[in-house]
């Protein structure tokens, strides 16, 4: 059936990929079928990305962006296809090796923090599987050290956080466990436009100093890709475009369709 993505055309190759994340790449997905239930959402899907880089996903409501992150973390049924990090094969990874083994987090959103609980105790929660408990101590603390924000708040119940702060928490709580791979899906949803300046600062800190690597979905397909090296465009679960993120903020089709313009 036509729609008006039609004019996006199709799937840019391999090679086109790979030209985007051409050095110390760190996390492939080659031919992946993967869905929910029998249901296949993502059609023959590739992706490259390389160690700090950053790459946004953008596209239509249902285009399939959160599943691809869903597949990466283990949380779909994968028909076929592979995912390797750093080379090695991790398709069939449970979330728990995922995050424990193989160093890649989800950082859940939306209210996903305890809110009887203290900021601290909500930040050693993303340290519960860790079999060093000391090492997740010592990550917490490093944690209050760097944002001050949350150091304020230690000992009092999350709930007093504001909606930004709590953002903080959700992303620092997936850092406790020390991951080379963030998935973060839509971090500015919900916040007040001061606060989403705030989380992507947070976001390419992480990045540029911490040497993160970086697969975000994003909603506001601006902001997002401004603060990305590189953007996939997905449309009914293939990619219709991949470029740099500044050259998919110039292209016409891609401003038309996602950037109001
Ligand atoms: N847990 C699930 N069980 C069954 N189907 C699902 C599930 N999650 C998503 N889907 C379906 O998969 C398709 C892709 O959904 P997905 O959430 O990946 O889209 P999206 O691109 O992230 O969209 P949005 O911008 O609305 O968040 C949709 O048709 C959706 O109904
Ligand atoms: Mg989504």
């Amino acid at each position: 059936m036509a729609n008006q993505y039609d004019v996006l055309g199709k799937a840019p190759g391999l090679e086109e990929l790979n030209k985007l994340s051409s050095k110390d790449v760190h996390l492939t997905i080659r031919g992946l079928n993967a869905g929910y239930g029998k249901m296949e959402i993502l059609h023959n899907f590739d992706l490259t990305v390389s160690k700090a880089q950053s790459l946004c996903l953008i596209g239509p409501n249902g285009a399939g962006k959160s599943t691809i992150l869903h597949s990466i973390y283990g949380f779909t049924n994968i028909f076929d296809g592979k995912i390797e990090l750093e080379g090695n094969e991790i398709t069939k990874l449970t979330p728990a090796q995922k995050l424990s083994k193989v160093g890649i987090a989800y950082i859940l959103q939306d209210n996903s923090v305890f809110p009887d609980m203290t900021v601290e105790e909500n930040l050693l929660m993303g340290g519960y599987i860790k079999d060093k408990q000391d090492e997740a101590y010592e990550e917490a603390e490093r944690i209050f050290k760097k944002y001050e924000r949350l150091r304020n708040r230690r000992n009092q119940p999350a709930k007093v956080l504001s909606g930004g702060e709590r953002r903080l928490l959700e992303i620092s709580r997936a850092l406790v466990m020390k991951p080379s791979v963030l998935l973060v899906d839509e971090p500015s949803i919900g916040l007040e436009p001061k606060y989403i300046s705030m989380v992507f600062e947070i976001l390419e800190d992480l990045q540029k100093n911490e040497k993160k690597t970086i697969i975000l979905v994003e909603q506001n397909a601006k902001k997002g890709l401004e603060f990305a090296d590189i953007g996939y465009v997905l449309v009914s679960g293939q990619t219709a475009i991949a470029g740099k993120g500044d050259d998919l903020l110039k292209n016409p089709d891609v401003g038309r369709l996602f950037l109001g313009g």
